[in-house]
């Protein structure tokens, strides 16, 4: 039987999503947005563009939580996207109640379904689908990590003259400026990072990462990323759907992993058909637990604002 994807938000970044899952044939999908005909019309137009690439995913587009029965996997793009100028934490009550509004609905129509977050801010939107859902910790995770070690492979590729596949990196924390890049345990063709380039170049790159969002909101002058954010979940969503089992850095909830307690941050785990079955404690060195445990800090202050 086929699977079936819900992709709530058919902005930018659900679209993407949508196409990425229906081009790789990952299962039915669903987008679904509050805006009337705005879904409808991607949706059909994307089932239309399957003809000519030759894949079978059924799409449709929709303002019906009905429609969204039996998914097994629902993606939360809804929300406000980052403007410029506006900070994450600007984001958070108005997207808090967005999140909670969707997780609520998709639940009900979805009772089994593995929620993916990535509304910003995103540790903090996992935490509001968690606690609205009730769910086990390992049927909510969120797509931060993934997205910032693709941008901090891209630049260290663009640095290097290298194929962006022949690195290997980590970047762990809360989505933002507080992430957790590791070049310690970065790989190029198996070569360690720091044998390649110079720690200036390095501290120029994982500081880019940082504001690798930043960038492309300046860029875009209005919206933010998608592409690489869409591809990021399909991802995610291929590694759960075909029980892949690949090891990802993804927002998971911590019960005292690297010390932290009660919330969501980036961390390594093992993406299945059961969710989150494995999160990877690693050993790290004190300046990197320590930017890990700040980071972790901060979503938790952010998350204590809410009244979930
Ligand atoms: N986690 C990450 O790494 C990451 C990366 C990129 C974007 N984001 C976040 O993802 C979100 C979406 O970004 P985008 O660029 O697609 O924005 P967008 O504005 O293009 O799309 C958001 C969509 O959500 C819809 N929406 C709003 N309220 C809704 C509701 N109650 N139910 C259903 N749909 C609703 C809007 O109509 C809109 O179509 C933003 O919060 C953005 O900050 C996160």
């Amino acid at each position: 039987m086929r699977k079936k994807i819900t992709v709530i938000g058919g902005g930018n970044v659900g679209e993407h999503v949508a196409v990425g899952c229906a081009q790789r044939e990952l299962g039915d999908v669903v987008l679904l947005d509050i805006l009337e005909g705005i879904p409808q019309g991607k949706g059909l137009d994307l089932f239309e563009s399957s003809p000519v690439e030759g894949w079978d995913s059924n799409v449709i587009g929709t303002n019906s939580y009905d429609d969204v029965a039996g998914s097994d996997v629902v993606v939360i793009t809804a929300g406000l996207a980052r403007k410029p100028g506006m900070s994450r934490d600007d984001l958070q009550a108005k997207n808090a109640s967005i999140v909670k509004m969707c997780t609520e609905a998709a639940i009900k129509a979805s009772p089994n379904a593995m929620l993916v977050l990535v509304s910003n801010p995103l540790d903090v939107m996992c935490y509001v689908a968690k606690q609205v859902s009730g769910f086990p910790a390992e049927r909510v995770v969120g797509m931060a990590g993934v997205l910032d070690t693709a941008r901090y492979r891209s630049f260290l590729a663009m640095e290097l003259g290298v194929s962006v596949e022949s690195i290997q990196a980590l970047v762990l924390g809360g989505h933002g400026d507080s992430m957790v890049p590791l070049p310690r345990l970065t790989t190029i063709g198996g070569i360690p990072l720091p044998e390649l380039l110079s720690q200036d170049r390095i501290d120029a790159i994982v500081e880019r990462t940082a504001k690798g969002g930043g960038e492309i909101v300046s860029l875009l002058k209005s919206g933010s990323a998608y592409h690489a954010p869409g591809a990021s979940v399909v991802e995610m969503v291929e590694s759960i759907l075909r029980d892949k089992k690949k090891i990802l850095p993804c927002a998971a909830w911590l019960t005292g992993q690297y010390g932290v307690d009660g919330c969501f941050v980036g961390v390594p785990v093992k993406l299945g058909s059961k969710g989150v079955e494995q999160i990877y404690e690693i050993k790290l060195e004190a300046g990197e637990l320590d930017a890990l445990q700040t980071s972790a800090g901060l979503v938790k202050e952010q998350q204590a604002k809410l009244d979930v």
